[in-house]
């Protein structure tokens, strides 16, 4: 069993939503599957860059002799690699102007090549990868329901994304509405625990 857990969340693990019950969901994880390999990628501690483009020529380039293109490709390679050797990727997310985190997206950048993670098809495109994805996610507003519903493309993106890749087990634990007041947020905490407790029962 091999978990691939990735945070970005720029808050610290002191107080973010999304990096204590990812952590938790990992945890319980690691005891279901005794022996499992852990791959974490805190990305904000350590930040992609925006695909520009030396990252672009990298990938279609050869980069034979040349050091800057070799160092770029096996970044590309290494992330790509962790991707598709993870049976179960947990991903922690806080939704910013009701998407992904600019430093997941660029993650996503990286991550989302043709050739690599899907292929194009004469039937369309088709995902290469497999396995399960937990996205635990966080909001200050509710979007799971109600008038803001359609201005959630934190949870569509990213299930759009890792369906497209070919990882169609997607279970999402939300922690919505943490800025409507004190109570709302320990009782959003208190809901995805729970969620977490009972998936990995
Ligand atoms: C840059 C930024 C943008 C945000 N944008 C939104 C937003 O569009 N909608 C929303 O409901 N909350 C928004 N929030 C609030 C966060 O989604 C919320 O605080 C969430 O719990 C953060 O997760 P974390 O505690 O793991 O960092 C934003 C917060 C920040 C810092």
């Amino acid at each position: 069993m091999n978990i691939l857990h990735i945070d970005a969340s720029a808050s610290d693990s002191a107080v973010s939503h999304t990096r204590r019950l990812s952590s938790e969901l990992v945890e319980r994880l690691e005891t279901a599957y005794p022996g499992a390999t852990i791959v974490y990628r805190d990305l904000v501690a350590n930040q992609l860059p925006h695909v520009d483009m030396t990252i672009r020529h990298a990938w279609t380039a050869d980069s034979t002799g040349d050091i800057k293109l070799a160092e770029t490709m096996s970044r590309s390679k290494a992330l790509v690699d962790e991707l598709k050797a993870a049976d179960v990727v947990v991903v922690g997310s806080p939704m910013y102007n009701f998407t992904v985190p600019s430093t997941l997206k660029a993650w996503v950048d990286h991550v989302a090549i043709a050739g690599q993670t899907f292929r194009y098809t004469a039937e369309g495109p088709r995902g290469l990868l497999s396995g399960k994805v937990y996205l635990v996610l966080s909001s200050g507003g509710i979007y799971s329901k109600g008038p803001f519903a359609a201005y959630d493309h934190l949870s569509t993106y990213l299930e759009a994304i890792f369906s497209f890749l070919g990882i169609l087990d997607v279970e999402v634990i939300r922690a919505e509405g943490i800025a409507y007041g004190p109570e709302q947020d320990q009782a959003a905490m208190a809901n995805a625990a729970q969620r977490i407790e009972a998936i990995v029962a």
